[in-house]
């Protein structure tokens, strides 16, 4: 037997962020990150709304890309004191996954991190507050998942807390919020998508119901991606529909290696003051693992349905695998995305020389490679690879070498 869950209501399209006046409440607290919202005026707009609904309104404002544990600590404790029935998240995948594991904090206060973080091991919530999420990112889709990704600095760790409880009760995907986006984070966040409905695809844990909405997530995004990128507003639009019909696929068939690596990798540098953003580190390392995946005859044939919807050609499910990772090494060019760890600059461009050091890459490949086979996405992934092999693909993804074993 297999689950499948989505939020109990989602409302898409232009205008969907005022379906917030419609909410039933007393308190509803707002979680939101640096300003962005602020400056484009969504945050005054969803505050407004709430307060038309008749709603006690709080803004918990501050949650920093890519949230930590103290972050998520110090929300809980606001919700406590403010007692909220509503939480409303706004913003990208940081806020909105801040505020789910403040969720749990809040609702079971003697709840540690660790705990948080056993899989499918969350006690039941909405004993006292239900959540509403708001993108305004066309990547993570976590206004319809069953994750959030918080990061433990001291271990230098990207955690994710997984389980049903916190899918969202109500996801608000609204098209708007997402145009003010600057061109780097539409790329990177729709790699994050792609790679998200690939990878949910080849799945293990893949069905019929999250099939359908992986591949067409993947038709729209192919068509759509660059063209966002490249300022096109209807694309836009639709890329962040399609990162959604993604996020309900991925969040109930799962994910895999890519997201192992990515999670395991993100924050390893920070210390070098070298972060890779999840939505490049993705990017850069899918072609490298549907490689390796590609072994597997089951995975190798779904890489070739997949180049079958994109039209990519080829004969062979071995012809298409190639021409799979030929247009997503394509896409990477088109969005100003390197190809490995090596030359992945500072400011993410593509560079001779990136900002993660050779040596400090290597000295840490053996721990980095332990926790990404520890990592909650290994376990869906089409091949479970060993430690010697885990190692070997994160040195292709340092160095862009072949994958061939
Ligand atoms: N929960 C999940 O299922 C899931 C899935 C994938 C990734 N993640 C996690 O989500 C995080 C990344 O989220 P993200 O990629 O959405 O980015 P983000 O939330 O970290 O935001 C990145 C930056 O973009 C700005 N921003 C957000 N929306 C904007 C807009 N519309 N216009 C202008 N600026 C805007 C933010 O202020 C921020 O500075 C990572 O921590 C990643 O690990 C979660
Ligand atoms: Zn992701």
């Amino acid at each position: 037997m297999s689950r499948f869950t989505l939020p109990r209501d989602l409302y898409h399209g232009k205008g969907a962020l005022e379906t917030l006046k419609t909410l039933k409440g007393k308190k509803a607290m707002i979680c939101v990150g640096g300003g962005s919202m602020k400056k484009f005026g969504f945050l005054d707009r969803a505050e407004g709304y709430l307060k038309e609904a008749g709603m006690e309104v709080k803004i918990f404002e501050g949650i920093e890309p890519d949230p930590s544990v103290d972050t998520v600590m110090k929300g809980a404790a606001a919700m406590q004191e403010f007692g909220p029935d509503w939480i409303v998240a706004i913003g990208g995948g940081s806020p909105i996954d801040a505020a789910k594991a403040m969720w749990i904090k809040y609702e079971y206060p003697d709840c540690t991190f660790e705990d948080m973080c056993k899989v499918f091991g969350i006690p039941e919530l909405r004993k006292k507050a239900h959540f509403c999420a708001i993108s305004s990112t066309s990547g993570t889709a976590t206004e319809v998942t069953a994750f959030s990704i918080i990061t433990d600095y001291t271990k230098g760790i990207k955690y994710p807390i997984a389980d049903f409880e916190i899918t969202p009760d109500i996801a608000i995907v609204d098209p708007e919020l997402a145009e003010t986006m600057p061109k780097k984070l539409v790329a990177h966040t729709g790699m994050d998508a792609i790679t998200h409905a690939i990878e949910a695809y080849v799945s293990t844990a893949n069905s019929f119901y999250a099939d359908s909405l992986a591949i067409h997530a993947i038709e729209l995004i192919q068509e759509n991606l660059v063209k966002s990128y490249n300022e096109d507003m209807t694309a836009r639009d639709i890329m962040h529909d399609a990162q959604c019909l993604a996020g309900m696929a991925f969040s109930n068939a799962l994910l895999g290696i890519v997201h192992s690596m990515a999670h395991k990798t993100g924050a390893a540098f920070d210390d070098h003051g070298a972060h890779i953003i999840h939505g490049a580190a993705n990017a850069m390392y899918l072609p490298k693992v549907i490689a390796f995946n590609a072994k597997d005859p089951t995975a190798k044939k779904r890489y070739g349905v997949i180049a079958d919807y994109m039209h990519l050609g080829g004969s062979s499910d071995d012809e298409k695998v190639k021409l799979l990772i030929d247009y997503l090494r394509k896409m990477n060019d088109d969005l100003n995305i390197p190809h490995c760890i090596k030359n992945y600059g500072a400011d993410s461009f593509p560079t001779e020389q990136g900002f993660v050091p050779e040596e400090v890459f290597k000295e840490r490949l053996h721990d980095i490679a332990a926790n990404a086979i520890l990592d909650a996405c290994t376990g869906s992934n089409p091949r479970q690879p060993s430690q010697e092999e885990m190692e070997k693909l994160l040195l292709c993804c340092y160095y862009d070498t072949e994958v061939d074993f």
